[in-house]
């Protein structure tokens, strides 16, 4: 990033523990999620700090698409793990540069292309969930929808994204991708 962030829009923010790590560095943060009680709970535990200014809101990304929801535009948006399915994903990435300020950032984390493949072939479509390795609590995967390197790179160019870097993370000792990052700045919205 060129420079640090001062209000960022945290896409399917989940119980919001990326939102608390960029309060406590004094970044203001819009969190949305689809579900209630993760963004119950991403308010309340940001609300212990009065001076932190974090606000929450229950949203579907086709609502953020649709241009129910407005905001005071931020300076970069972020989705850590939350860009799972196909037209919603690409609806909600083709309204984020109207939520940014000038060249925003949008930072995408996701799970690599190259190891989420598995056994399949290399092509895009949906895929079955899987909550292996998660425990007994974790019921009923919902249904994800696999993009090709490739595809992340075209999709974000329609939506309306410069690619800057992508990073591939590695645990120590292995070669193989945990997850990708994706770095992008967006265009400038004309209309
Ligand atoms: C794997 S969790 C990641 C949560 C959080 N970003 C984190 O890093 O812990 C995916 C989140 O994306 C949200 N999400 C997925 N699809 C969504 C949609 N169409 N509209 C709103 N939220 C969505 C889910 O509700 C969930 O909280």
């Amino acid at each position: 990033m060129v420079s640090a962030p001062r209000r960022v829009l945290d896409v399917g923010c989940g119980e919001g523990w990326l939102a608390r790590q960029l309060l406590a560095r004094d970044v203001a943060v819009v969190g949305v999620d689809a579900v209630p009680a993760l963004i119950a709970r991403a308010a309340q535990n940001a609300a212990g700090d009065a001076r932190r200014a974090g606000e929450f809101h229950v949203l579907d990304y086709l609502e953020l698409a649709n241009r129910q929801f407005t905001c005071e535009p931020c300076d970069a948006a972020v989705c850590n793990f939350s860009l799972l399915g196909k037209e919603s994903v690409e609806a909600v990435l083709g309204v984020l540069p109207r939520h940014l300020t000038g060249r925003g950032r949008l930072v995408i984390q996701t799970l690599h292309p190259r190891t989420a493949c598995g056994d399949a072939p290399y092509v895009e479509g949906w895929r079955d969930g899987s909550w292996l390795g998660c425990g007994p609590g974790f019921k009923d995967p919902a249904p994800w929808y696999f993009r090709t390197l490739d595809g992340w790179q075209r999709m974000l160019s329609r939506c309306g994204f410069d690619l800057q870097e992508t990073r591939a993370p590695t645990l120590p000792g292995s070669s193989e991708p945990v997850s990708v990052l994706f770095v992008c700045e967006a265009r400038e919205v004309t209309i």
